[in-house]
């Protein structure tokens, strides 16, 4: 296993007894095949996401036994693997001379793209990766099938990811941009378009999101063909819920409907709109997630 150099209040966190019966059960996850896959994410160093601290302080994270907070008494890594089929998939394990799991440095390597991908660099509350798993009145997500983790921000783990997500802002600070806003008007007149509008082998949003915590775009009152301002702003609230804004790529609004081999989560209830982020529609949606797009003027591809 790797040395952790953090506090050694940290340490004992790690090195709870839960990991030895869970050494076993992971054997038997990761002698599964090394699945043949290609990877074609971004790099998100420029990001100023840390990989020491990474390898250091977050990858324990998802190995050790998460005991009766959680669904399962299991680490994160027991459903988060190719082999189950979870989104967010890390690496398979290797096993020390001790029966301790671990990962190489390549695998490590892999999985910091991959969990860099669940987080806002700069921004822990915005960061799936830090809400997922957080009680909901902590300021967690609404669900997380592993269930809840941490009861509140003070969670040690907690901290730590935060320090980790917080720190890409102290490294990046000259680059960073503040992040941007992102406009209700161009979401009125615009992006409200594709929620109404089928594709070829794609039903609208409507059918799906009309009620609930998804709900983004409910029944239109009769005599209408389109939302009013109020009811825009009650519907941009709710999509404002699964956008990150200035950063499309860890927005689940443009994720979910995106095919996984353009870089969209393996599971959407609702299919696939996008086959890639070049779709012409995704890219202005896009444009939209990154403030870039504003107003009530709508490109072509936002046109029905
Ligand atoms: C019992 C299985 C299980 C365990 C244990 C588990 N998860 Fe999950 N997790 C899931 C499933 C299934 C999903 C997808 C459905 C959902 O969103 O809840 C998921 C979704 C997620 C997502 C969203 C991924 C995305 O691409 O949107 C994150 C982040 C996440 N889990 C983090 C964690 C972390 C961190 C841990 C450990 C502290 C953990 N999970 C433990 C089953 C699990
Ligand atoms: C056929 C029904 C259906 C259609 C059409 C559909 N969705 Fe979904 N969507 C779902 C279901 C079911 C879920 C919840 C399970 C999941 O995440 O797959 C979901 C989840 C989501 C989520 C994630 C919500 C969360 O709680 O994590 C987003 C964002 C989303 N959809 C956006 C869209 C967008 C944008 C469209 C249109 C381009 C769309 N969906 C079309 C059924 C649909």
């Amino acid at each position: 296993m790797t040395q952790m150099t953090a506090a050694a209040a940290t340490q004992s966190v790690f090195q709870r007894p839960a990991r030895r019966g869970l050494a076993k059960d992971l054997l038997s996850f990761s002698v599964v095949a090394l699945c043949v896959m290609v990877w074609t994410s971004p790099s998100w160093a420029q990001a100023g996401l840390d990989y020491e601290f990474y390898r250091e302080n977050i990858e324990p994270i998802f190995l050790r036994g998460h005991g009766e907070n959680g669904l399962v008494p299991g680490a994160c890594v027991m459903c988060h693997s190719w082999q189950v089929g979870t989104p967010f998939k890390l690496q398979p394990l290797q096993h020390d001379a001790g029966g301790e799991p671990y990962w190489t440095e390549s695998r490590s390597r892999h999985n910091f793209e991959v969990v860099s991908r669940l987080v806002a660099p700069g921004y822990p509350t915005a960061s799936r990766l830090l809400l997922k798993p957080l009680a909901t009145e902590a300021g967690g997500l609404p669900y997380h099938v592993g269930g809840k983790f941490w009861e509140s921000q003070d969670d040690p783990e907690w901290q730590l990811l935060a320090a980790w997500v917080e720190s890409a802002t102290a490294i990046q600070q000259a680059a960073r941009a503040p992040a941007p806003t992102v406009d209700f008007e161009f979401f009125r007149s615009c992006v409200q378009r594709v929620f109404l509008n089928p594709r070829e082998g794609a039903v609208p949003c409507a059918s799906c999101h009309a009620a609930g915590t998804r709900g983004f775009a409910p029944p239109i009152p009769e005599g209408r063909s389109y939302w009013n301002e109020e009811e825009s702003r009650k519907n941009f609230g709710v999509v404002m819920r699964f956008v990150t804004p200035g950063y499309p790529m860890q927005s689940l609004f443009l994720q979910n409907p995106l095919h996984p081999d353009g870089g969209g989560t393996p599971m959407h209830g609702g299919g696939i709109r996008w086959e890639t982020q070049n779709d012409p529609e995704w890219q202005e949606l896009a444009a939209w997630v990154r403030g870039d797009n504003r107003g009530s003027t709508c490109p072509a591809p936002l046109q029905f």
